[in-house]
């Protein structure tokens, strides 16, 4: 696998294997890779004859009180990663290749229909900064196809929403969550758990699949079945953000759809957790 830093070194490997007719699949990470980032790798192999993967820390994405000045950054140990998993280039570019006139006064792509829904609400902007470079970055690739893991599972609905929009020519994939032996999603923001917290964390996974079974034992009081399982995160120490059910589209309410999210958000100390899973009824 080769590494390469500048957008000219990546569109010239991308140019050779055009030549070739191969497809070219993608997948966009910021670093400090888990086992949930390789499964993407090992997705994008099945689609695809050349595997793309980027590591960038989007400073556009995190908020003034957010995390972006310790964000694990792990280069070396993520590009071993990525070789052993077939990758065939990664792209890690710095903030200054990717806003070379900088963030001030970007070009910025907006979805509105999440802005102020669950994460929307919670992390203003945020989905803005996603967007924009997950576009900046397909512009870069242009890919056939790019995969995202369900952990994020509203960021993968903001994608498909602006590849529809803007008639971007790209496969968007959704690639289940990769959890814990107890349940606990995958996240490179899980180092950040104390040891007494990461033994609780598995309330949180617990917590979605209260609400699934009560829902296939056939509850349909979905607000007050999300009220108690938030109550119960809170008691066990927990700040609850949101715990909701919606459709899967997280567009249409719960209560007309029979496929459907529960979706969560919560801060266990100074980590904050999300997570989700799918029912269907
Ligand atoms: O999911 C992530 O790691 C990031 O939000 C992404 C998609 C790489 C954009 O920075």
């Amino acid at each position: 696998m080769n590494t390469v830093h500048t957008v000219a070194e990546l569109r010239a490997t991308l140019a050779g294997w055009r030549r070739q007719g191969e497809r070219i699949a993608f997948t966009p990470t910021m670093g400090n890779l888990h086992q949930g980032h390789l499964r993407l790798v090992e997705q994008a192999r099945l689609r695809a004859a050349r595997v793309v993967a980027s590591v960038f820390v989007n400073p556009l994405q995190f908020g003034p009180n957010e995390d972006f000045d310790r964000y694990p950054r792990t280069l070396a140990a993520d590009a071993d990663k990525l070789a052993a998993a077939g990758c065939d280039l990664l792209f890690a570019p710095s903030v200054a290749e990717m806003y070379p006139q900088g963030r001030e006064g970007l070009t910025t792509i907006t979805v509105p229909r999440h802005a102020s829904l669950l994460e929307g609400a919670f992390r203003p902007g945020h989905f803005d900064g996603v967007a924009t470079v997950v576009n900046i970055l397909f512009n870069q690739v242009q890919p056939d196809v790019a995969l995202f893991g369900e952990k994020d599972y509203q960021q993968l609905q903001v994608i498909r929403q602006m590849v529809a929009d803007l008639h971007l020519p790209i496969e968007i994939v959704g690639v289940a969550t990769e959890r814990e032996a107890d349940g606990l999603a995958m996240s490179s923001r899980n180092q950040y758990l104390q040891p007494q917290e990461r033994a609780q964390a598995a309330l949180i996974h617990a917590s979605l699949q209260a609400v699934a079974e009560a829902l296939r034992a056939g509850r349909r009081d979905y607000e007050a079945l999300c009220a108690e399982q938030a109550a119960r995160l809170a008691q066990a120490g927990f700040r609850v953000q949101y715990l909701s059910l919606r459709a899967s589209d997280l567009g249409a309410p719960a209560s007309d759809a029979r496929q459907l999210r529960v979706l969560v958000a919560a801060y266990l100390g100074n980590t904050r957790l999300i997570d989700n899973i799918a029912i269907s009824l």
